[in-house]
């Protein structure tokens, strides 16, 4: 009989193979990229175990085993994860399946909640004298939320012009909130002023809010039948939903649960920051950083991405497409949704809408294809 515990085994360098353990803390590997976490399921029943999950509540937390924390009854669950798939049926042709994976019902209104969860969870089991990030807005808000849940202190860097709904929401969860520049670039600065010993949980700078990311994979799959979509579309910032989907499917697949064609990953950028874009059209391996990032859709203000090898390769791996949506494009299509659809959507969303009703008008998607556009956060949030 299998135990009730996580599979994991080790952490590996996502650019060179070599290995860490898991039980020390861990930020960014000697070469300077991101850990991820390997887990040994060579001896593992893959039905058994979907046999089991089925028993569990839907959150994203029944995935125990295939997630890298220890003690499962000290972790904090405010709601995350078991988010709806919802189907659109006026705003698309009917025969195009699109399934909006809708996210904003997480704890503090978006996706980031799954990732924060496991990665302050983590840094609690690990020790961590308090936590910090640089955010584009909704990062920060989770992690205040989790670190305040947790018991621990935590500082979030913000730019200048994030949301005012946001800043103060943190701070009323008691975190202290910086401010600088334009981007998360300039605050993430902010926080090296300070020696207090606190451990930054940027996005990729260390191993575990992937993980919980990865949740939002197993849960469709799952919702799916054990089976996968054709296209996902994701609203990329640095793109942790993609490696972290990426690694869901490799676990399932070897676990014998999902087989057949991955899913073709589309990247949604906007036109005003768009480095995985760009990337990707130009054929390079790695993103160069956005000079001036320009846009108010703030989840994709990310001028650079940590992992941005790992999302190019994910996008040709699956032979996927990276798109860039203009500013204007956005707001009408929120409103379609709501109005046809019933629906709020935040601009993350909206712009992968956009991206995918291009793809329906030139036929790269056609009748017959089921598309998942990931809905990422809760428009009232800003
Ligand atoms: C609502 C929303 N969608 C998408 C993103 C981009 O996510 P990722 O950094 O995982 O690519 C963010 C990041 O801040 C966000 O807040």
């Amino acid at each position: 009989m299998l135990p009730e515990r996580s599979l994991a085994s080790a952490l590996v360098c996502s650019r060179t193979g070599t290995t860490a353990s898991l039980d020390d803390p861990q930020f960014l590997s000697p070469t300077g990229a991101p850990w991820l976490v390997d887990y040994d399921l060579s001896e593992v029943d893959g039905s058994e175990l979907a046999a089991r999950w089925r028993q569990r509540p839907w959150s994203m937390w029944r995935y125990r085993e295939l997630l890298p924390h220890r003690r499962d009854e000290d972790r904090v669950d405010l709601g995350e994860g078991g988010t709806p798939l919802i189907r659109l049926r006026r705003t698309v042709p009917r025969e195009i399946e699109v399934l909006l994976k809708e996210e904003s019902g997480n704890p503090t209104g978006s996706f980031k909640a799954r990732g924060l969860a496991m990665a302050v969870h983590r840094a609690r089991e690990l020790g961590a004298p308090g936590v910090e990030l640089a955010s584009a807005g909704n990062a920060g808000l989770a992690l205040a939320a989790y670190a305040a849940a947790h018991g621990l202190p935590a500082r979030v860097a913000l730019p200048e012009d994030a949301p005012a709904k946001i800043i103060a929401r943190c701070r009323y969860h008691g975190a202290s909130v910086l401010t600088a520049g334009g981007t998360l670039l300039e605050a993430a600065r902010r926080l090296a002023d300070f020696d207090d010993g606190y451990w930054n949980i940027s996005t990729l700078k260390e191993p575990y809010r992937v993980e919980g990311k990865k949740t939002m994979g197993l849960e469709l799959a799952e919702q799916l039948g054990w089976g996968l979509p054709d296209w996902i579309f994701y609203p990329t910032g640095g793109g942790t939903g993609i490696v972290g989907m990426q690694r869901a499917f490799d676990q399932l697949e070897e676990l014998g649960l999902i087989s057949g064609r991955r899913p073709r990953f589309v990247a949604v950028q906007m036109a005003g920051c768009a480095p995985i874009v760009r990337a990707f059209e130009r054929g390079d391996d790695v993103a160069e950083t956005w000079a001036e990032p320009n846009t108010r859709v703030w989840g994709l203000r990310v001028p650079k991405a940590i992992g941005d090898f790992i999302i190019l390769s994910a996008l040709r791996d699956t032979d996927g497409l990276a798109i860039s949506v203009k500013e204007d494009e956005v707001g009408p299509i929120a409103e379609r949704i709501a109005c046809e659809e019933g629906m709020l959507i935040g601009p993350e969303g909206a712009a992968c809408l956009v991206a995918l009703e291009r793809l329906i008008a030139s036929k790269i998607i056609a009748p017959g294809d089921r598309v998942v556009v990931f809905q990422t956060g809760h428009p009232a949030n800003y």
